[in-house]
């Protein structure tokens, strides 16, 4: 196993669109057991396969460190099938260090996947959890949280990176 290296805003990867896996084969299982051991290396509750360039459809969630109870999410061409209420809260992502904003996303989603041996899995989540897995969803489709807030501050943002 090995920890994989992060792509950072704003690499143009990270606004791509991910294909869905078609087969999970021993070297998507290998990429699975790096992509979870690069989030436990990192300070992150989740992490996406394009956050490492690759563009599949692959999503890890572990919301344990805030939540403690939940375990481990390893989701592959999740799916979002319901959502209800909204919540406010702040958000950091890997690929976008130094930086939080406050984000509007659903309380509550439900949402189809495989898992990492691709039995087809039901998960209702809610709160940080629903949160952590809205955002990672997020990365799939090339939309970092940075697309979810207004243009002004998103503005500020880019000058910020720019003199980094
Ligand atoms: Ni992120």
């Amino acid at each position: 196993m090995a920890e994989l290296h992060i792509l950072k805003y704003p690499d143009s990867l990270l606004q791509k669109v991910s294909d869905e896996v078609t087969e999970i084969d021993q070297e998507v299982t290998a990429f699975i057991n790096d992509l979870v051991e690069t989030m436990r290396g990192s300070t992150c509750v989740g992490i996406a396969a394009p956050q490492v360039g690759r563009l599949q459809r692959i999503i890890v969630v572990d919301v344990t460190p805030k939540n403690p109870g939940h375990g481990e999410l390893v989701l592959i061409n999740p799916e979002i099938t319901a959502r209800s209420g909204k919540r406010k809260g702040r958000e950091g992502c890997l690929s976008i260090p130094g930086f939080i904003a406050n984000i509007k996303r659903s309380k509550k989603i439900e949402l189809s996947a495989l898992d990492r041996h691709g039995k087809p899995v039901e998960i209702e989540a809610r709160g940080f959890e629903a949160v952590a897995l809205q955002h990672e969803i997020d990365h799939l489709d090339g939309t970092l949280f940075l697309d979810h807030i207004t243009d002004m501050k998103r503005d500020l943002l880019r000058r910020e990176t720019v003199t980094d």
